[in-house]
């Protein structure tokens, strides 16, 4: 499991608008990404690298991931992106995403780019990390070698929308269910996504919804891949980062119980305990493989800043 720092909200921010960049700094997301792809016009890419630039400087961001997203490498402006941005706030940013990704060679472009622009600025080599966007049929059946194309991969995101268009999907509503279709269309798609992220150890991240005002609907998309294991989910709007963070978090009752399994096989294995590899606690054995599923969820609880409401007392002997 990729070491866990909590990304269950990743809020997009369009870089040109100044007044976003300002508002985002106050929401609730766990991570902000400044965009200077989709949600950027041509012509306002320019600016909107000077204004992300100048945003990232000025700080404020508290304990939020700060992510860049870029340009893919089939336009004419990553390089461009990257340069500005890492030359002029390398040092107050934490990772670049790249959209689009399809094929191993495009990280590793990437991470190239990167390491000359850390040497060139002064700044510690390999500390930005890279999120890789899955969008398109290509990227997918590449994506274990991206997973593994770089040591700065911290992330891969399904990108619903561009990965929409590229299968020619016959639909316009986002990573939701369709009525003429009995299963989920976006399952294997998923799975594919999360299990390349898990052999890697890094984390799997769902993409947009975007009927922002939706929030019901947002919840039921969100928890589809919350169960499958996906960290966290982009938010496009404020009334989404709510219900982003409950959701890739564990429950109250969930953290309290993976806690107390921790510490009751703790004990089962102790000395004190009996140096036993399997035991009861109440009602259920656990053994080893239990420790590992509860590791998971003590450990998203952990990184979401829950607390335990209840405590393990050894059984008499
Ligand atoms: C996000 O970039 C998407 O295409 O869904
Ligand atoms: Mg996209």
């Amino acid at each position: 499991m990729a070491e866990l720092r909590s990304r269950r909200s990743n809020l997009a921010v369009p870089g040109s608008n100044p007044r976003f960049l300002e508002k985002a700094k106050g929401l609730a997301a766990d991570q902000v990404f400044l965009d200077l792809e989709d949600a950027c016009a041509p012509l306002a890419k320019p600016g909107a690298r000077k204004n992300i630039v100048a945003a990232l400087n000025e700080g404020g961001w508290g304990d939020k991931i700060r992510t860049v997203r870029v340009n893919d490498w089939t336009t004419e402006w990553t390089f461009q992106d990257v340069i500005e941005v890492v030359g002029g706030a390398g040092a107050d940013l934490d990772c670049i995403m790249l959209p689009k990704v399809q094929d191993a060679a495009q990280v590793q472009a990437l991470d190239m780019l990167l390491t000359q622009l850390e040497k060139a600025n002064g700044l510690e080599v390999g500390r930005i990390g890279i999120e890789a966007q899955i969008e398109t049929a290509q990227g997918l059946i590449n994506v274990n070698q991206i997973a593994f194309a770089s040591p700065r991969i911290e992330t891969i995101i399904f990108g619903p929308a561009d990965f929409m268009a590229s299968i020619n999907m016959k639909s316009l509503v986002v990573g939701a269910l369709h009525p003429d279709y009995a299963g989920d269309p976006f399952h294997y798609i998923l799975m594919q996504i999360l299990m390349a992220a898990r052999a890697r150890g890094v984390q799997a991240i769902d993409g947009p919804f975007l009927q922002v005002r939706d929030v019901e609907a947002f919840r039921e998309v969100a928890k589809r891949s919350a169960v499958l294991g996906f960290d966290g989910k982009w938010v496009l709007h404020p009334g989404q980062v709510d219900a982003a963070n409950e959701i890739y978090s564990p429950s109250q009752e969930d953290y309290d119980h993976a806690e107390l399994i921790l510490d009751a096989y703790d004990w089962a294995t102790s000395e004190a305990g009996g140096k036993k590899g399997s035991a009861m606690l109440g009602d259920e054995m656990i053994d080893e493989a239990s420790r590992k599923m509860a590791l998971v969820i003590a450990g998203k609880g952990r990184a979401a800043g829950m607390q335990r409401t209840s405590t393990f007392t050894p059984p008499e002997s």
